[in-house]
């Protein structure tokens, strides 16, 4: 949106997070608290959005990285001193910006464009974001006159008996004209409970010299929820939450239990993917259509195909082809790809592993630093020795092999192409193609033993 920008302010200390980090570095939803508030803004058609960080400045600069212009509040002297921070930036622009916090992620775009429409229309020179909430304790009171228009906002600790009453409170979320906030700030005292600089004095400031100041009223006042402590991190993280189930949903994405299920902000999904009760989805991951993501399945980072099952298995930093079966109890571990049409079935370890179209792997296996091609059987309890102590190596098995039950592969060592190998062998050298190999020692059969050594059971 032209001649509009947005100051963020992220300076404060968030103490009652009792946290070493930056509170606007917190999660909601797998993403940055700050990073939904930027968000948001760029959502509503903002293009230019500038931060005040002051308390570790550092984090929450790393966190957003370079799409945002810093300026540095050393100390934090109250809401009007932050944004008295970046006045030289301020005195470069005209038109408005759009005041919002770092620690307040459920602002929508919506209100933002709702909020900035109604400035425009009616002339204002500032207008504030309010909520009317049923439990207005710690907010500042949007004091108006009998006309009904704004006269000033004042802190609950600043407030009279009568002032406490008022239900209707100031979000911190404004629309000002940049000309008049600059003006007005310049004139800003701190004579208050605090000794602070409130940006809420400079409407009485505005007003006084005769500009019209307005309030936007949020339909929903969830949105303008903090956070403060762990408590609201919950709180915000549920709204979060259930917006993000409601955007599936509304996508073509069964949910089966939206209350028990939980998905990043960054998770795509396909539509006709059904999602069952304890599935967790994770940072980035994508899901293609018509999948069935089985009950406790934890995905993260992940590319997963098109009508792929996954139950009750982990798979991280890895990709799934299409029509792949996965678990119950799979764990598939970063770096590996799963081909189409396979299955990996109950117990089964992948890691850093390719494995190629229509192979199986159903049961009970560890398979690392693996290569294995197309069609290939992998049996029950077979194991790529991959580690030697020292250092991870290599297994090799081609297309349309059979490698049977209880195989040690130990690494490095090639299986070739068409090749099979009998159950509970250990192989150490490459194995040809067509060729049986069989690594074990041979039957031996003791006739009577039983009898001979009095070793009978029954008796
Ligand atoms: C402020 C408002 C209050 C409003 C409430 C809504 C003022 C004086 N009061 O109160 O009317 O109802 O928000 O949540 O504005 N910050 C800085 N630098 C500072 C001080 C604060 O960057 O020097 C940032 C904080 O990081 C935070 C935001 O400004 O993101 C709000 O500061 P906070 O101290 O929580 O304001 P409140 O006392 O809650
Ligand atoms: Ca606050």
């Amino acid at each position: 949106m032209e001649n509009l920008m947005a100051l963020v302010l992220a300076a404060g200390e968030g103490k009652r997070m009792k946290s070493k980090y930056s509170k606007v570095v917190h999660k909601a939803c797998g993403k940055p608290i700050i990073k939904w508030v930027c968000g948001t803004s760029k959502e509503a058609g903002i293009d230019e959005t500038v931060i005040v960080v002051g308390h570790q400045a550092d984090q929450v600069m790393e966190c957003l990285g370079d799409g945002y212009q810093y300026v540095w509040q050393k100390e934090q002297l109250g809401t009007g001193h932050a944004v008295m921070q970046a006045e030289d930036i301020l005195k470069q622009k005209e038109g408005l910006v759009f005041i919002l916090y770092g620690d307040t992620p459920l602002i929508t775009a919506d209100t933002i464009n709702k909020a900035v429409a109604y400035h425009k229309n009616q002339n204002y020179i500032a207008t504030v974001v309010t909520a009317e909430v049923d439990d207005p304790s710690g907010y500042g009171r949007i004091i108006r006159n009998s006309q009904g228009d704004v006269q000033r906002i004042v802190e609950h600790r600043d407030a009279s008996p009568d002032e406490l009453k008022v239900r209707e409170i100031n979000s911190g979320m404004y629309c000002f004209s940049v000309k008049h906030l600059i003006a007005a700030l310049r004139e800003l005292k701190n004579d208050n409970d605090q000794g602070e600089y409130y940006l809420t004095d400079t409407l009485e400031i505005l007003i006084k010299k005769g500009f019209k100041v307005g309030a936007y009223v949020v339909e929903n006042p969830v949105e303008i929820l903090g956070v403060n402590d762990r408590v609201q991190l919950y709180q915000v993280s549920e709204f979060l939450g259930k917006r993000i189930l409601e955007k599936h949903m509304k996508e073509g994405v069964t949910i089966i239990d939206p209350g028990n299920i939980y998905i990043d902000d960054s998770v795509k999904i396909g539509v006709d993917t059904v999602i069952y009760p304890g599935a967790i989805l994770e940072d980035g991951s994508v899901i293609g259509e018509d999948c069935i993501i089985g009950p406790n399945s934890r995905i993260i980072s992940s590319h997963i195909g098109d009508r792929v099952q996954i139950s009750s298995s982990v798979i991280i930093e890895s990709s799934v082809g299409n029509d792949a079966c996965v678990g119950p109890f799979a764990y598939i571990r970063p770096e590996s790809r799963i081909g189409q049409n396979v299955k990996i079935g109950d117990f089964v370890e992948i890691k850093k592993s390719v494995i190629g179209g229509k192979t199986k792997i159903p049961h009970l296996a560890y398979i690392g630093d693996a290569e294995v091609g197309d069609n290939t059987n992998i049996g029950c309890g077979v194991i790529t020795v991959n580690y030697n102590g020292k250092e991870k190596n290599k297994t090799i098995i081609g297309n349309n092999a059979f490698v049977g039950c209880n195989v040690n592969l130990v690494a490095p060592v090639e299986v070739k192409d068409n090749a099979y190998i009998a159950a509970g062998s250990t192989i150490t050298e490459e194995v040809p193609e067509y060729s049986l190999a069989i690594a074990r020692e041979r039957q031996v059969i003791k006739d009577n033993w039983v009898i001979k050594k009095g070793m009978k059971r029954d008796d």
